[in-house]
């Protein structure tokens, strides 16, 4: 069985994790700053400070361009549903706009549509590495005093016209999940170029608990996940679980396993920093690479699928390989499987946020959600894999007439 991802593990995480445990109690208080200087440099922007998760820096962002209860943000109507409830937490109204049919990306004209005065934030997605928009979302956002804040969980390195995604808006966050560009076990980073706005996530941060334990813990447990991917195990295991029957609970488990790990609101720790600078260093070469492979990968894709138009508005970073199906996905992914290959579908993939808010105003959204379906491309993937990924699809791409 083709495994939808696998997390790219270095030698070099676990002679870390080694080193780290032997020096619990000693380490260096200059790891963090290094790795935030060397982050807000590699963007080209002032601040950067590291953060629990990605989703730790959506709220400290919210929290700094001064949101209150009632305020209005307009989201993508396609992105990660868990992100609702921790803006509805703060009392925040949440106005889903929907997404452009190519790109996947949130649709300037619609969020044109839903500005009003109570609109306070706009949050503006690289979906998939894609940059959205980004120049004429702010353009439209300064003129009425909107705070934009850019979602860079699966972006780390896109471009437009040289700028990279993440120095556009009031403030942005990433992501340093362990399937991300920059995987540290965890993580995330808050960047602005606002010394007011940096100021106040850095008070925040600073009040933080510090200790190693968490990310260590969580690099294990990532590390055995992966080795029962890569083991004979998966296949039967990966039928089982992802199944007609048991895959939306499995998903709903393994979200919110995941989710206990990072609502531990506790600082960056010093494994974490020594690792992302190391990522980071590699990152371009990464995003290099694996877009090589994604050109290549939509260059084979048979009838039947339509893959994401990455380059409309800019460089793309790669995070994973979206298409679009002609055919019911949940009958593909059942197919799939039995042909050899996990593809991910529906919530696997992104929510479609709308429906979830009972919104129904944003039918490309919906469309997108029901249509989408995630191929296994990823770092280590090797070329006799890729072969039988695209002989698959082809075999596929014959049953869609039936
Ligand atoms: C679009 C989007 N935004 C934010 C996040 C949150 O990142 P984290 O998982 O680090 O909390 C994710 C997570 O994958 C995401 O997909």
């Amino acid at each position: 069985m083709i495994p939808r991802r696998r997390l790219p593990i270095r030698s070099e995480d676990l002679t870390e994790w080694f080193r780290t445990l032997c020096m619990i109690y000693h380490q260096s208080e200059d790891d963090v700053p290094k790795f935030e200087r060397a982050f807000a440099d590699y963007l080209g922007c002032e601040f950067a400070r590291a953060t629990t998760s990605g989703r730790d820096a959506l709220e400290l962002a919210l929290d700094a361009v001064g949101t209150v209860p009632g305020d209005e943000v307009i989201i993508p109507a396609y992105t990660l549903g868990e992100l609702l409830p921790l803006m509805q937490s703060k009392g925040l109204t949440l106005i889903p706009a929907d997404i452009e049919q190519d790109t996947f990306n949130i649709d300037i004209k619609s969020i044109e549509n839903r500005i009003n005065e109570r609109t306070k934030v706009i949050c503006a997605t690289h979906l998939m590495g894609t940059p959205c928009d980004i120049a004429n979302i702010c353009v439209l956002a300064d003129h009425r005093g909107i705070a934009v804040i850019e979602d860079c969980a699966h972006a780390l390195g896109a471009s437009v016209s040289g700028q990279k995604v993440g120095t556009f808006g009031t403030a942005a966050i990433f992501s340093l999940e362990v399937n991300k560009a920059v995987p540290t076990y965890g993580g995330g980073m808050f960047v602005t170029n606002d010394r007011k706005i940096a100021a106040s996530v850095a008070s925040a941060l600073h009040k933080r608990h510090r200790s190693e334990l968490p990310a260590l813990r969580k690099a294990l447990f990532s590390w055995l996940e992966e080795l029962v991917v890569r083991s004979p195990l998966y296949a039967p295991l990966a039928k089982l679980l992802f199944s007609e029957k048991a895959a939306k609970h499995f998903e709903k488990f393994y979200r919110s396993a995941h989710d206990q790990v990072r609502t531990e609101k506790i600082a960056y720790s010093s494994y974490q920093a020594r690792i992302g600078l190391k990522r980071l260093r590699a990152l371009d070469s990464r995003n290099a690479r694996l877009n090589k492979s994604w050109a290549e990968l939509a260059k084979e894709l048979p009838e039947g699928f339509a893959a994401q138009n990455r380059e409309r508005v800019g460089l793309p970073a790669f995070y994973n390989f979206i298409a679009l199906s002609d055919m019911d996905t949940t009958v593909l992914r059942h197919r799939a499987a039995h042909l050899g290959v996990d593809i991910g579908i529906k919530t696997e993939i992104m929510d479609d946020c709308a429906s979830i808010l009972k919104a129904n105003d944003c039918p490309v959204s919906a469309s997108v959600f029901e249509r989408a379906v995630l191929l296994p491309l990823y770092e280590g993937l090797s070329e006799k894999k890729f072969k039988q990924l695209v002989s698959v699809l082809h075999e596929l791409s014959k049953d869609q007439g039936l």
